[in-house]
């Protein structure tokens, strides 16, 4: 297989599992070096070996950080700028999903999805966006939802989560453009990880979308001349029932 991304940096966040996981296995196949980030070491560091199996010779880094405390993004990205390098791309794909009626939701759990699904992504990309633009070129891909594009009966939080992030993102793309950096929101349908519960380990599962499915759009965004932006990607099981 072509390596196609052989020297680009991708600091990918939500690596530990799931689509995140399926991005960093995908992203290793084409050579490119990886920073992975979750809170869960060991199993980031399950990844990045799977990862090393398939790109000998690139660079993966570790870090965890919880991307609840604004303090552990900063220390994040300043340790990827020391020790790893300029970031190429930036996947900002961590994400929660609680699952209440609006009347019930606790206060706690509102605050926690807006820090994890919008802050957090907004706060790494200010950190990282700079030396993009001195550099002038990057791509920032944001792992949204269909859930940030048509509302969800008992999931209005998330979704007012995923339709901010989109939001951010389509703005952002206005103001960065111009130094030729990429913005991409991927909305994904329904998809077996752990995120989507007995779902994903029910007799559907197969029928919904894999992680490596997700992961596979992504990687051919990134890998389109940099000229060009697929801006937005709204990504369904063909035949879900
Ligand atoms: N699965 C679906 O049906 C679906 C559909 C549309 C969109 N999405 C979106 O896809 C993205 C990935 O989800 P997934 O399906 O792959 O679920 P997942 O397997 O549960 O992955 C979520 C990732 O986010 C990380 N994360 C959660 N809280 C964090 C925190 N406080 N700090 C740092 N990392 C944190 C988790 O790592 P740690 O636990 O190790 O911290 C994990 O790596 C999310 O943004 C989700 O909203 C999912």
């Amino acid at each position: 297989m072509a390596v196609r991304l052989r020297g680009c940096l991708c600091l990918i966040t939500g690596a530990s599992s799931g689509i995140g996981r399926a991005m960093a296995l995908r992203f290793a196949e084409e050579g490119a070096d990886l920073v992975l980030t979750a809170r869960r070491e060991e199993a980031l560091r399950e990844v990045a070996d799977a990862a090393r199996q398939r790109a000998p010779g690139s660079r993966i880094f570790v870090l965890p950080a919880d991307l609840r405390q604004p303090e552990a993004i900063e220390h994040l990205a300043c340790w990827v700028h020391e020790s790893a390098g300029a970031v190429d791309v930036l996947v900002n794909n961590a994400g929660i999903g609680y699952f209440a009626p609006a009347s019930q939701i606790e206060l706690e759990r509102i605050e926690e999805l807006w820090h994890v699904n919008v802050r957090a992504p907004i706060l790494l990309t200010r950190a990282i966006l700079p030396s993009m633009i001195q550099r002038q070129r990057g791509t920032l891909l944001y792992v949204a939802s269909l859930a940030g594009k048509y509302g969800v009966k008992g999931g209005s939080v998330y979704a007012a989560t995923k339709f901010a992030l989109r939001g951010f993102a389509e703005s952002l793309f206005q103001e960065v453009r111009q130094y030729n950096i990429r913005v991409i929101v991927l909305c994904p349908g329904s998809t077996a990880t752990a995120f989507s519960g007995p779902m994903a380990s029910g007799p559907g599962r197969e029928r919904i979308l894999q992680a490596e499915d997700v992961a596979e759009v992504a990687v051919q965004a990134v890998l389109l001349p940099p000229t060009a932006t697929v801006s937005e990607i709204e990504l369904r099981p063909t035949n879900p029932q």
